[in-house]
């Protein structure tokens, strides 16, 4: 199965309030989107990785992952979903039969993630990690509790998320709203998704507190 990766990292960071995007931040000396590209690549199943970046910033991130099997960057939307869309156009000549979506600010990936979610896509169109909520949710409003929502049954999904190439193609051409990842687009379309283990280590560094966190993680193996 040839399989390629779009590496979403076209977006602002406005949320960590460092004065460049939050992927590009140094953990242990390397770009937050190098560790994800590398991260991706560990398994040996990825082909090739395509970045999607800010505009005007192709050549700065192709510096970034310079000497990886990376295909030429290409300019992302206002959108996480505009963006994954411009990835896909530019994936269309060299029709994968799968595609992980994967967000560059999430630089640690477990071992084996990717041989699972590709193998997954045996049996579904799509597959994602997920990890189950630990935390009593509460829904509210104005500052006060409306009520508790059950947690049973509650995911925090994460990326990669992976697809049947097809399958995504026709979700986002068909998408009719805004959604914040790729496997809603499949579940509005009625099509499985799998679920798989994620992983606590599998951070999104959103805040800064959240690269203290990756380097904590990822110190161990470097040792
Ligand atoms: O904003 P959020 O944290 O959900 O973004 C997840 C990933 O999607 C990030 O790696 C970000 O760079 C990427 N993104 C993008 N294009 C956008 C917004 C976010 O590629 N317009």
């Amino acid at each position: 199965m040839r399989v390629i990766a779009l590496l979403m990292a076209a977006g602002s960071g406005t949320r960590f309030g460092a004065a460049s995007p939050k992927q590009y931040l140094p953990l242990l000396g390397r770009p937050v989107l190098r560790h994800a590209a590398e991260a991706l690549l560990a398994d040996g199943l990825v082909e090739a990785i395509l970045p999607v970046v800010p505009a005007g910033q192709e050549a700065q991130v192709g510096a970034m992952l310079d000497g990886l099997p990376c295909l030429p960057p290409v300019a992302g939307g206002d959108s996480r979903q505009q963006s994954v869309q411009a990835g896909l156009r530019a994936l269309a000549a060299a029709a994968p039969d799968a595609v992980l979506v994967h967000d560059a600010a999430r630089p640690i990936l477990p071992a084996g993630t990717v041989t699972a979610l590709v193998e997954a896509l045996k049996t579904h169109p799509g597959a994602i990690p997920a990890q189950p909520v630990t935390d009593t949710l509460k829904a509210g409003s104005g500052g006060v509790i409306d009520r508790t929502v059950p947690r049973a049954g509650l995911f925090r999904a994460q990326t990669p998320q992976a697809f049947r190439f097809a399958a995504l193609l026709q979700a986002h051409r068909d998408a009719t709203s805004e959604a914040t990842d790729d496997a809603s687009l499949l579940e509005a379309a009625g099509l499985p998704v799998a679920l798989l283990p994620g992983s606590e280590s599998n951070i999104k560094v959103t805040y800064p507190e959240d690269l203290v966190r990756a380097e904590a993680a990822l110190l161990p193996r470097l040792l």
